[in-house]
């Protein structure tokens, strides 16, 4: 284990933290994750649990083999998990509609769908009869919907518990409620961590914070990711099972229907710093997409509204692996697919922990954006 001299402690319980513990303790790493409220809450229970890595529309190829590399990992992440965490977090990759409502946003979907099958990625053109058949709630005005196959959803919250419970029964200590943690470091190394419990030794530290990676006290500047919040509000909606069966884009808004029958509908994109307020503008906009672009939803009642902070990073994509601090790694970032690179993130994060190569994390190292030479060479040797 690289981690030489000490277990390994992760701050921040979100999916994230969790996948990279789960990863660890089965390796046979010694893991305590720390986190300041409840596991799998903050951004992993907040978000919609869609696995869409073509339908978010990423253009930087090396995010997009990542999201992809993730997506297929699912199946087998969620199968484990039903098994050690005792949870089906109802994983659906039937695919992922992105319906035009006119010429303009039909023509931009063929581009689409033409690139996505030069890359091999599988999809299918719907024509508004296709689509009405598929989705008979989205309004008549839908003149078609280009299918990613493979894409789909996951049920964040119930991930989060299976995880949480596979953590424990691989031996992972989860300290929640734990405070504010700090990270304790000298000149060479980080050396531990902080919190309620007082001082934890550990051979490595792992920034698993979020949206609040850039505050993780007790982190030199030069090793503190530039992470910001980037607000999402969402809501839910109590419907009949089926009424709405796909994941699907309307503009302004997405929907993602879930197997107990709440429709899940986000999100807003706000940068108004660590502002996690519901509000009259932010629901609005949402329920003026849905109200447009599927009418038929409009007497159901409105079940849930909240909103979650995603991890924003200057260049999309997220900070994994050493920080260039001894000791100190992270895995944040993750901005909107935090769900969906939980199992890629567990599994890279964990090996390199583990001694294994870091070839993989290249392109997502902070050391990407910095200039400095001499940060630049022991981010990579560390
Ligand atoms: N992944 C969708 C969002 O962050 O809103």
């Amino acid at each position: 284990m690289r981690a030489t001299g000490g277990d390994v402690v992760i701050v921040g319980a979100g999916l994230v933290g969790l996948s990279v513990a789960w990863d660890l303790a089965r390796r046979g790493a010694v893991v305590k994750v720390f986190d300041r409220g409840e596991a799998a809450r903050a951004a992993s229970w907040a978000g919609a649990g869609m696995l869409a890595p073509h339908s978010e529309g990423l253009d930087d190829a090396a995010m997009l083999e990542l999201c992809a590399q993730s997506l297929a990992m699912y199946p087998e992440f969620v199968e484990r998990l039903r098994e050690e965490g005792k949870a089906d977090a109802r994983l659906h990759l039937d695919g992922i509609l992105n319906v035009a409502y006119g010429p303009d946003r039909a023509g931009e979907l063929h581009v689409r769908a033409a690139a996505l099958r030069a890359s091999g990625a599988g999809c299918e053109w719907l024509d508004a009869p296709a689509l009405r058949l598929s989705e008979p709630a989205l309004a008549p005005s839908a003149c078609g919907a280009l299918l990613v196959r493979g894409e789909g959803s996951v049920d964040n919250r119930l991930l989060g518990r299976a995880l949480t419970e596979a953590c424990v029964a691989r031996g992972v200590t989860i300290v929640r409620d734990a405070g504010d943690v700090a990270i304790e470091c000298d000149v060479r190394r980080a050396r531990g961590v902080r919190s309620i419990l007082g001082f934890t030794s550990a051979g490595c530290v792992v920034n698993a914070t979020g949206a609040w990676a850039a505050r993780l006290p007790g982190v030199p500047e030069a090793y503190s990711p530039p992470v910001e919040p980037v607000k999402g509000q969402m809501f839910a909606l109590a419907i009949p099972r089926g009424f709405v069966r796909h994941t699907t884009w309307i503009p302004g808004a997405y929907l993602v229907p879930r197997d107990d029958g709440r429709l899940m509908v986000g999100a807003t994109v706000e940068r108004t710093g660590f502002d996690e307020r519901v509000t009259a503008r932010g629901q609005h906009d949402l329920l003026a997409a849905v109200m447009r672009a599927a009418p038929s939803l409009g007497g159901f009642t409105v079940a849930e509204t909240w909103a979650g902070l995603r991890p924003g990073t200057p260049d999309g994509r997220p900070f994994l692996g050493p920080s260039g601090l001894d000791g100190l790694w992270l895995a944040t970032g993750h901005a909107r697919n935090g769900i969906l690179l939980a199992p890629v993130t567990g599994r890279l994060l964990g090996a390199a922990i583990a001694g294994e190569s870091l070839e993989a994390l290249h392109p997502f190292l902070l050391a990407r954006l910095r200039t400095e030479p001499a940060l630049a060479a022991r981010t990579t040797h560390s």
